[in-house]
């Protein structure tokens, strides 16, 4: 009995572990051309940094690979969780030595669709390519930033040099398999661009009307009233929530001051009056209709009854220099009534869509020991092989001897934890010394100064 069961279950186990921690080069995802309705409009890419589905594929090995924190523990992914539209459910998301982060994590989808360049609840990044490599550097999050003791972003790019993957996926991605910090901004900023979501409710029925201030056929009555408090809160000809999280795409506007939510994370008593952006008001609520995560930049409100409360009513307070003039004054007391608040709350909810939460061109690519299976790599380009490029003796004391195909070469070598041992130059069959190299596994990589091939190995110093 117990054979008869145990067989197909084997079989299981082995089919979901090739998908899992596989990406296919072959047969990439499409990010490049998803399309969007006629009606979303605005859109920050930059003309330098269109997204092909190659540089995006990368973007996503980059956006969940642990590597990229100094101690292996901590990924963008850590904090932007697809499951909750890229966001985390902590109010501060813990970083690489256990820090909190000092502000709640922003949700990451339709990034892409807005016309506000900057990135950060306060705007700090001036473009998506610049804010990408922030977290790898800041201190508390991945700590690559070369400051107190934490290894710089050099250090990471000599680490990334001795993962086989990655510069087999910059040669995939960028013709050359040089990693450089603009290569990976632009890699990640392609990737975060990708993620959009216009299956919502609130889309299906846009579709169907000329002008987003119609009904729409779909809505309930609440949630098109809802829509109307969120256009006009007090009647037609008034502003509403949309001058400035703005429909269709509910992107920021530009031009915002703060919301009246000064305090900080983790310190309700402390004051923060800088954050003048919010992530677009789509996926608020996952598909089960609960919240993905606490809202605000602090983090401190988990209701969207709370969120309306505090606009209904925005706390007055001397200290907050920069509050937007629009909140400030008589739109400053909404005047809702319980039914037109439950309102505008069903109308948020029609916000969310599906796909973004599942699909696994977003999911991550590592299985779940870390690893990863590059399939489809172009092996003329990339060897790694032995018949390429042998280092011996080895394991090695005094020296290496290298056998390369015909031509000059750039040499590095690099140990266990990224770190460069030697540079220099050398011919297809040369020797190298190794003087004062410690003992312990050695990276040699070896490129060709003509067609810019690369040939990696490992040798062993006793
Ligand atoms: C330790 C948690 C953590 C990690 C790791 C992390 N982030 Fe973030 N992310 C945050 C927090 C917190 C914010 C908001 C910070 C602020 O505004 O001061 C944020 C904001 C962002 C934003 C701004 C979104 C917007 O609409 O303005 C982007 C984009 C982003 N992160 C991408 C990334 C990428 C790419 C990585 C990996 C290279 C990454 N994050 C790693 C926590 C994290
Ligand atoms: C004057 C501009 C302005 C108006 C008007 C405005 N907001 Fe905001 N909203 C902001 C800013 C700025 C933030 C980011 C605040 C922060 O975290 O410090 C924000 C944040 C939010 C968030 C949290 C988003 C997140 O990702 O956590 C929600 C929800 C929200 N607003 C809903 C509304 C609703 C509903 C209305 C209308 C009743 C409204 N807003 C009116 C500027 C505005």
């Amino acid at each position: 009995m117990k054979k008869t069961h145990l067989l197909p279950l084997v079989l299981l186990i082995g089919t979901v572990l090739l998908v899992a921690g596989t990406i296919d080069l072959t047969n990439l995802y499409n990010y490049a051309n998803q399309g969007k309705p006629a009606y979303i409009n605005k859109d920050n890419t930059p003309v330098a940094n269109p997204i092909t589905d190659a540089r995006a594929t990368l973007g996503r090995v980059l956006f969940y690979d642990k590597k990229l924190s100094a101690n292996n523990s901590i990924a963008c992914a850590s904090c932007h969780i697809q499951a909750f539209a890229f966001s985390d459910t902590a109010v501060q998301s813990i970083g690489l030595d256990g820090g909190l982060t000092g502000r709640h994590s922003m949700r990451l989808v339709n990034a892409r669709y807005g016309t506000s360049p900057s990135f950060f609840w306060d705007e700090r990044s001036p473009t998506l390519e610049h804010q990408v490599t922030q977290p790898i550097q800041d201190h508390v999050e991945m700590g690559f930033g070369g400051f107190g003791g934490q290894p710089d972003m050099d250090s990471l790019i000599r680490k990334m040099n001795t993962v086989s993957y990655y510069p087999q996926l910059f040669q995939f991605a960028f013709g050359s398999p040089q990693i450089t910090e603009a290569k990976m901004q632009q890699a990640l900023a392609q990737f975060v661009r990708s993620i959009q979501s216009f299956d919502s409710k609130f889309d299906i029925g846009r579709a169907q009307v000329q002008g987003q201030g119609m009904p729409f056929p779909n809505f309930t009555a609440n949630e098109n009233a809802g829509k109307q408090i969120f256009m006009h809160v007090n009647g037609p000809g008034t502003p509403g929530c949309q001058t400035c999280h703005r429909m269709p795409e509910f992107d920021i506007d530009p031009l915002s001051l703060n919301n009246g939510v000064i305090g900080k994370a983790g310190d309700q008593a402390g004051l923060d009056l800088a954050n003048t952006r919010a992530p677009s008001l789509r996926n608020l609520f996952n598909p089960s209709g609960s919240l993905n995560s606490p809202m605000m930049h602090t983090g401190s409100f988990t209701t969207i009854q709370q969120v309306i409360e505090h606009y209904n009513l925005i706390p007055q307070n001397p200290a907050n220099t920069n509050l937007d003039p629009r909140l400030n004054g008589p739109g400053g007391n909404l005047q809702l009534t319980a039914l037109q608040k439950t309102q505008l709350a069903d109308f948020l909810r029609t916000l969310t869509g599906v796909d973004v939460f599942t699909n696994p061109k977003w999911s991550d690519p590592f299985d779940a020991n870390g690893n990863i299976t590059i399939l489809g790599l172009n092996s003329s380009i990339y060897q790694s092989t032995p018949e390429k490029f042998t280092v011996f003796p080895n394991p090695a004391s005094e020296y290496i001897s290298l056998k390369l195909p015909e031509g000059r070469y750039n040499i590095h070598m690099y140990g266990i934890n990224g770190q460069l041992l030697y540079s220099g130059t050398a011919e297809a069959s040369d020797r190298i010394d190794l003087p004062g190299f410690a003992s312990g596994f050695i990276t040699i990589q070896a490129v060709n100064q003509s067609s810019g091939w690369m040939y990696q190995a490992k040798f062993i110093k006793k």
